[in-house]
């Protein structure tokens, strides 16, 4: 079943206001469902007090950790609430106890903040980075893959799902299958793609994955979470505990919880914790499958729009493309290009070439257009006409 446009832009307060918004990679405009969820609990904390209003909306907070399971095919102990993707991501990379000499292997499009910490872990515990080389359509090459990983000593395959500045969608299951078959950990970068398509950490086969809330899942900025596979835990120790992820047992000794929440910490936005668990029953309400089809269906528009207009250079990489469109024109900086679409009530974003030194692509800043379903064709005209000429 498809998506109802008209409802879902209804209940959309940020469609209302004439803004085409297609910086949904940056952070999407939130349900109204959403906004009414962290509202009442805020509202009821500053009205009984917050710890009495997180007691007292005890079911809703526990039904996030059923929502997101459920929308990725977890349990829900593999499930734990982090304020984003990046301290998810760091959680569980830097709870593996790499031994010197080991390997990680990682891809061309990786995310800047997850680069820097390889390079930290390597300088501080004797570990090798190494990026595996594109295929022909700028993907994780498999078969390069395969290759290192036969090599022996790879402690980790660590890549994104869909990289922030280019339109391609790794091989995200392929690249399970080989690092499960090497004795390999594999921990995912899905912060572009829950909420955008069909994730399935089964299918999958990651150990690992780390996602955000505030992009395509259209929950609150400040929250994200990450996903542990049960078999996995014991050999993780977060690098920072409380007294929520571990327990003081005596005086001097403590045990770590036994699920994925050990990677959280007491304090936390419960008001943005309780919106994500409604976003992400919102996105399986309307079913991931309809929401995949309607955002490919606007960027395939948009990318044949784009290509038709001169001074126009498409930069997406990747046999199968996401809903990032990312784009130079001629003459004209990006940046600029992102204020003039400003100025006529259209949010698209801009890439920077320094935060992606593996990429022999990238360039120096890119136009980043990515519609989310709610965006209409209308739109994405509007759009088009309203680039500037070379
Ligand atoms: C591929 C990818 N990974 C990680 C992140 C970091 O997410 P967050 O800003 O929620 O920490 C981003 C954010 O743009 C991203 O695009």
């Amino acid at each position: 079943m498809g998506i109802d446009l008209d409802e879902v832009r209804a209940e959309t307060p940020g469609c209302q206001g004439g803004v085409a918004h297609f910086n949904n990679a940056g952070a999407a405009l939130p349900p109204q469902a959403v906004i009414d969820a962290v509202e009442a609990q805020f509202r009821l904390e500053s009205t009984i007090g917050g710890y009495e209003a997180a007691e007292r909306s005890a079911e809703a907070i526990e039904r996030f950790y059923d929502a997101i399971a459920g929308l990725i095919g977890a349990r829900r102990d593999e499930i734990a609430y982090v304020e984003n993707a990046t301290r998810a991501w760091d959680m569980a990379f830097y709870a593996i106890p790499f031994r010197r000499g080991d390997r990680i292997l990682t891809t061309t499009s990786e995310y800047a903040s997850n680069a820097i910490a390889y390079f930290q872990v390597a300088e501080a515990r004797g570990v090798s980075v190494e990026v595996v080389p594109d295929d022909e359509h700028g993907t994780m090459s498999l078969e390069a893959l395969e290759a290192e990983l036969a090599k022996g000593g790879v402690r980790l395959v660590a890549i994104n799902h869909i990289p922030t500045h280019n339109g391609l969608i790794n091989p995200a299951a392929e690249v399970g299958r080989l690092a499960r078959a090497a004795g390999a950990l594999y921990l995912l970068d899905a912060c572009q793609s829950v909420g955008q398509l069909p994730v399935d950490v089964t299918e999958i086969g990651c150990d690992l994955l780390s996602a955000t809330g505030r992009k395509f899942l259209r929950g609150p900025r400040g929250t994200g979470f990450l996903y542990v596979r049960q078999e996995i835990l014991p050999d993780l120790q977060p690098p920072f505990l409380d007294l929520l992820s571990a327990e003081w047992t005596a005086r001097e000794s403590y045990e770590l919880r036994d699920d994925a929440r050990r990677f959280e910490t007491w304090e936390r936005y419960i008001a943005g914790q309780i919106g994500l668990g409604v976003a992400a029953d919102y996105a399986a309400g309307l079913g991931i499958e309809a929401i995949q089809d309607r955002v490919s269906g606007l960027a395939a528009r948009l990318r044949e729009g784009l290509a038709a207009k001169p001074g126009v250079t498409l930069l997406d990489r990747g046999e199968h493309k996401s809903g990032l469109v990312s784009f130079t024109l001629a003459g004209h900086d990006s940046g600029a290009v992102k204020l003039a679409l400003r100025e006529r009530g259209i949010n698209v974003s801009t890439t920077d070439g320094a935060h992606q030194r593996f990429d022999d692509h990238a360039v120096p800043s890119a136009v980043r257009a990515s519609p989310h379903y709610y965006n209409t064709e209308e739109e994405v005209e509007r759009l088009l006409a309203a680039l500037p000429s070379p």
